[in-house]
């Protein structure tokens, strides 16, 4: 390479001494810009992507599920007080009604006390991260001025480029899939929009126990309306031998269990205690997938007697047919129990339908017995959970950590099944473990990798 160059300069110098001298010829390059601060725009960027994570949606929601539990209680409160009125018997002045009032006042008192400290906290956050946004400004207003390259405002461009697009693709992908939901058995039938989260709770036992299921009777018994119900796993997180109840959705929030346990049995597990997550309470009994069969136990948690349902020959349960998504499966989900405007209902897969969904109707009665079954042709294993609307099932799919899609349905009245229903739920947390619709006040609840999440449904 040396030797390349050197040969023409040789050239070159023996052709300038012979040449007449010329007139030397300089060019300076001046640079007057100063090199722009990449870092410190990386600096800006990192506290800035910091400062979002330290407000997340599930703080939003906390305070709106408190409140939610306020309201709901505040007008418990005011009928019991007109229930006290009308007793009025000038001497005792019903004095069951008081005692009952005081409990309310009690568990109303501690609500706001947790609203009080929920509140604080957030203006802890908002006053930090407002300081924060205001560092963060003048810290881009300086970079600004640094910006003869355009670079900040090459990239405030872009963003709004990519916006634009996004929106654009957005409307394509909308209107290529129309979503006209099936008709059920109710005139509430065409499923529209799932909004929220309206509830997010951790509850009584936060982080402790990561499977369960809980949710309100869509038929309680009298003077039960109000009641939540909640059963955890507690046992490796497949068993249950218990269901606890609160009063009221503003004591599940605060944890104020106020009648306590039902006990299926004292020890866990055994025969027919629970065996998986989702189950649901309907009439004032617990129907669940019970210990180490292909059964449907029910438990009347009056009586505490459980009566049970064997499932058709070669329905796969013992964790061998669970719900999925690609990265894992959701052990002991062999059987989902669901609630809609007609009663129970068992979604479940069988050998002889190669893991799809099947559904079938559950018949009250002593003994409860198996209605109507219906086969689908959605592979058990490609859903994360399912529910029932008005004698349409719907099932779910995991699309992200933040997002879980309702994406099939099978409506029992037509026979008519759905790929593209396109509903999208924003989650809190990643796994949604049960999954139940309840008809007295349309809300989906969910049990969210220990967290106990309602949504809206909005149906046309
Ligand atoms: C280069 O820029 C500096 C600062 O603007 C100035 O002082 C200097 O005279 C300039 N040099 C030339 C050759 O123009
Ligand atoms: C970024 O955050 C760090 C630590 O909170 C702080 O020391 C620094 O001044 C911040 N920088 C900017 C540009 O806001
Ligand atoms: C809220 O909490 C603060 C501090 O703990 C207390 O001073 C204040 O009285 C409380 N407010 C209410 C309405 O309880
Ligand atoms: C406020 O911000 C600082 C620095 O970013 C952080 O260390 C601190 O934990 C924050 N405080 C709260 C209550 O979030
Ligand atoms: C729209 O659909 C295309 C192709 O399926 C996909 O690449 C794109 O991300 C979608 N856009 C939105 C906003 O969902
Ligand atoms: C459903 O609700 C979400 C948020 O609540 C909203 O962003 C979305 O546009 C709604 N979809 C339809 C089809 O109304
Ligand atoms: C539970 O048992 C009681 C008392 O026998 C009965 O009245 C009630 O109907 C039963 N509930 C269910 C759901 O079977």
């Amino acid at each position: 390479m040396k030797l390349y160059v050197i040969i023409p300069l040789c050239a070159l110098l023996t052709l300038t001494q012979q040449a007449p001298p010329r007139e030397k010829c300089a060019c300076e390059l001046n640079n007057s810009e100063k090199a722009f601060p990449h870092g410190k725009l990386r600096i800006v960027e990192t506290n800035a992507s910091d400062c979002n994570s330290n407000i997340t949606p599930q703080k939003t929601v906390e305070l709106e599920s408190l409140l939610l539990g306020l309201e709901r209680r505040l007008s418990q409160l005011n009928k019991d007080v007109l229930i006290l009125e009308k007793e009025d018997d000038g001497e005792l002045y019903g004095v069951l009604s008081l005692y009952v009032i005081e409990n309310e006042m009690t568990e109303i008192k501690q609500l706001i006390d947790k609203l009080n400290s929920t509140t604080q906290q957030h203006q802890i956050l908002t006053a930090n991260a407002t300081e924060q946004l205001d560092n963060l400004k003048a810290e881009m207003q300086e970079l600004e001025k640094f910006d003869t390259m355009q670079v900040i405002k090459g990239q405030q461009v872009n963003s709004a480029l990519k916006a634009d697009l996004f929106k654009c693709n957005k409307k394509l992908n909308t209107t290529v899939t129309p979503t006209e939901p099936p008709q059920g058995t109710c005139p509430r039938s065409r499923l529209l929009n799932v909004t929220g989260p309206r509830v997010y709770t951790a509850g009584e036992y936060p982080g402790s126990y990561a499977y369960g299921a809980w949710g309100r009777d869509p038929r309680p018994e009298e003077g039960k309306e109000s009641w939540y119900w909640l059963v955890m796993l507690t046992s490796s997180n497949i068993y249950a031998h218990y269901v606890r109840l609160y009063s009221s959705l503003s004591s599940l929030i605060i944890g104020v269990s106020v009648p306590g346990n039902v006990q299926i049995h004292s020890s866990n597990p055994t025969t027919n205690t629970i065996q998986g997550p989702n189950n649901v309470l309907y009439g004032g009994a617990l129907y669940y997938n019970c210990y180490n069969q292909d059964y449907v136990c029910r438990f009347n948690l009056t009586t505490k007697s459980v009566t049970t349902l064997q499932l058709p020959k070669g329905t796969r349960y013992n964790s061998k047919g669970n719900f999925c998504h690609l990265e894992e499966c959701y052990p002991y989900t062999d059987l989902d129990l669901a609630t809609d405007e007609s009663g129970v209902w068992v979604v479940y897969t069988t050998t002889q339908d190669f893991g799809n969904l099947v559904l079938s109707k559950l018949e009250e009665g002593e003994p409860p017995v198996l209605g109507k079954t219906w086969r689908t042709s959605v592979y058990k294993r490609a859903v994360t959970n399912t529910f029932m609307a008005c004698g349409v099932l719907y099932a779910t799919r995991y699309i992200n950590r933040e997002v879980e899609e309702i994406f099939y349905s099978f409506n029992t009245v037509t026979g008519q099944e759905r790929f593209n229903i396109g509903i999208f739920m924003n989650k809190m947390s990643t796994n949604i473990q049960s999954l139940n619709y309840s008809p007295v006040d349309q809300m989906l609840h969910a049990y969210c990798d220990s967290n106990m999440v309602s949504y809206k449904v909005l149906f046309g």
